[in-house]
């Protein structure tokens, strides 16, 4: 049995240090940039189901929907052109990801954070202010400009802030906005619907402006991060960055490690191309492998339909509402377990329970669709306890998503790579991640018409197919500080044989630092 998880501990590298008051603000301001996803994510669904804002963008699909009497369940009427519209945004992100890439390495995180807050405004205001087709579609496409900025910026900046041992936690703030977004969102759908004279949609996607704020704000308050700094060039201003966030006047260790790191960094002129040398296999195939899972566990299904499927499934308009709410509110609450976890336990605990959850819970909801709907679609009178036994496992489905790949899928691409290539692969990271949210929420109506209940089960195969992956190839990297992630490559028994050039500052291994412990 080859050893497959590998940590080094102990062994030298403890940074002096501590949680500072200063890097806890520091890092929940940051962490709120995932809000504008969030809130983006729970608001489009509820928006394009509401009568008012279809009569008036998208007539004929109003139209169509009304006059929709068949009793096929998994086949109901459903239009391309508006889930394009609701996806256009993943595609803008896809894009906007790349440029940010320069941005982030070049101009440091906290500008891309900037251009982020700012587009993602823009794209509320026009949005919000809507008289045409048009202006939502280009509200659309700057809203996902300032996704696809913010993703690739914010988590680089929490992983690179943390102190170490806490950079787990603090780097799950990112995901924990990203839950609180969809939640409010779903909360305020719910409210604006109501609105008489139908104009609520125009407060649900204007809303999106006071998220925008606040990352706009914070990023202007906010410091950048000594990494950053360094590789721009700013080495003693760094230098008291990093004594002001660790608290201590001795940071010499890990300040000398980050200018290590930066000098390997400069060598590199151009990061994408670098990407596919030898040495960085690992790292490419974490940053494309793991936000393809990430999607392809069917977390959006639930995230953008789960009105719809509740719905399906005998709930009342009202009450497929209210059960979208408890899944929001499943969601929050069991990040915070991973928040409180994932530098105790680790990344590949919380990974294969989350995964071993999830696949169980897939498999009965399953069984249970099939069992009353059948293949045809029509289950005639639901009891109510049947939609409780649903909807139950669908939240424990979600908490274990919650606990595990959501927040992984942001943390480890972010401490995983090494300087040099840091910001290239966490855009490769985002524009997969957008890429594939495209495509599940743009097929998913057309697989449920077809796989029916099967559906549940091809998300199934998935996501035992990423745990098996993980347990094999996903090295530990909790209390490891970021610039020596490179040690827990040379000590894989897979990716050892690739990375042998990879540089760890001041030598690592030879240091005597990795005391490797295999598990
Ligand atoms: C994913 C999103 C998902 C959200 C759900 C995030 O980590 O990237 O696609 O909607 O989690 O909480």
């Amino acid at each position: 049995m080859p050893a497959v998880g590998i940590v080094p501990v102990g062994g030298g590298t403890e940074y002096p240090g501590k949680l500072t008051l200063y890097v806890l603000i520091t890092c929940m301001v940051a962490g709120m940039g995932g809000l504008i996803f969030g809130y983006d994510i729970g608001i489009s669904g509820g928006v394009t189901t509401m009568p008012s804002f279809l009569k008036k963008f998208f007539l004929s699909i109003y139209e169509k929907q009304q006059n929709d009497n068949s009793k096929n369940q998994y086949c109901k009427y459903n239009s391309e052109t508006l889930t394009l519209f609701t996806s256009s945004l993943y595609l803008a992100a896809l894009l906007a990801s790349l440029v940010a890439s320069t941005v982030t390495r070049k101009f440091g995180r906290k500008l891309s954070m900037l251009f982020g807050g700012l587009l993602f405004f823009a794209g509320a205001l026009i949005n919000g202010f809507a008289k045409a087709v048009w202006m939502l579609i280009v509200g659309r496409i700057l809203l996902g400009f300032g996704v696809g900025f913010a993703n690739q910026s914010v988590p680089l900046y929490l992983s690179e802030m943390a102190p170490y041992k806490y950079r787990g936690s603090l780097n799950i703030g990112f995901q924990l906005s990203i839950t609180i977004g969809i939640l409010v969102a779903n909360v305020l759908n719910y409210f604006f619907a109501k609105i008489k004279g139908g104009w609520g949609w125009r407060l649900s996607l204007g809303g999106a402006m006071v998220p925008a704020l606040i990352i706009t704000v914070g990023s202007l308050v906010l410091p950048d991060t000594p990494n950053s700094m360094i590789e721009r060039g700013q080495t003693t201003e760094a230098k008291e960055k990093l004594r002001k966030i660790r608290g201590v006047d001795n940071v010499d260790q890990e300040f000398n490690d980050l200018v290590a790191a930066s000098k390997s960094s400069k060598l590199v002129e151009h990061p994408w191309t670098n990407l596919l040398q030898r040495k960085y296999r690992p790292h490419l195939t974490m940053a494309i492998l793991i936000p393809f899972f990430q999607q392809l566990t069917g977390i959006n299904v639930i995230m953008f339909y789960a009105p719809v499927l509740f719905n399906t499934i005998g709930f009342k308009n009202d009450a497929s509402l209210m059960s979208a709410v408890i899944t929001g509110v499943v969601n929050v609450a069991a990040t915070l377990v991973s928040i409180y976890g994932v530098d105790k336990w680790g990344r590949r605990f919380l990974f294969l329970e989350g995964g071993a959850q999830m696949l169980i819970c897939q498999a009965i909801v399953a069984a249970c669709i099939g069992a009353k709907f059948g293949t045809d679609g029509d289950p005639g009178n639901l009891p109510k306890w049947y939609a409780i036994v649903v909807v139950l496992f669908i939240c424990i489905y979600v908490a274990g998503f919650a606990w595990s790949w959501g927040p992984l899928g942001w943390l480890v691409p972010s401490e995983i790579f090494p300087l040099e290539i840091r910001s290239a692969a966490q855009s490769i990271n985002v524009s997969v991640n957008m890429l594939f949210t495209f495509v599940v929420a743009q097929i998913f109506l057309q697989m449920l018409c077809h796989l029916k209940f099967g559906l549940f089960l091809f998300f199934a195969f998935f996501v035992l197919m990423m745990s098996i992956f993980v347990y094999f190839f996903l090295p530990e990297t909790k209390n490891i500080p970021i610039e020596e992630v490179a040690l827990v490559w040379k000590s894989h028994w897979y990716w050892s044989r690739f990375v042998q050039d990879l540089e760890v500052p001041n030598g690592g291994l030879e240091m005597g630092r990795g005391n490797i412990k295999t598990f």
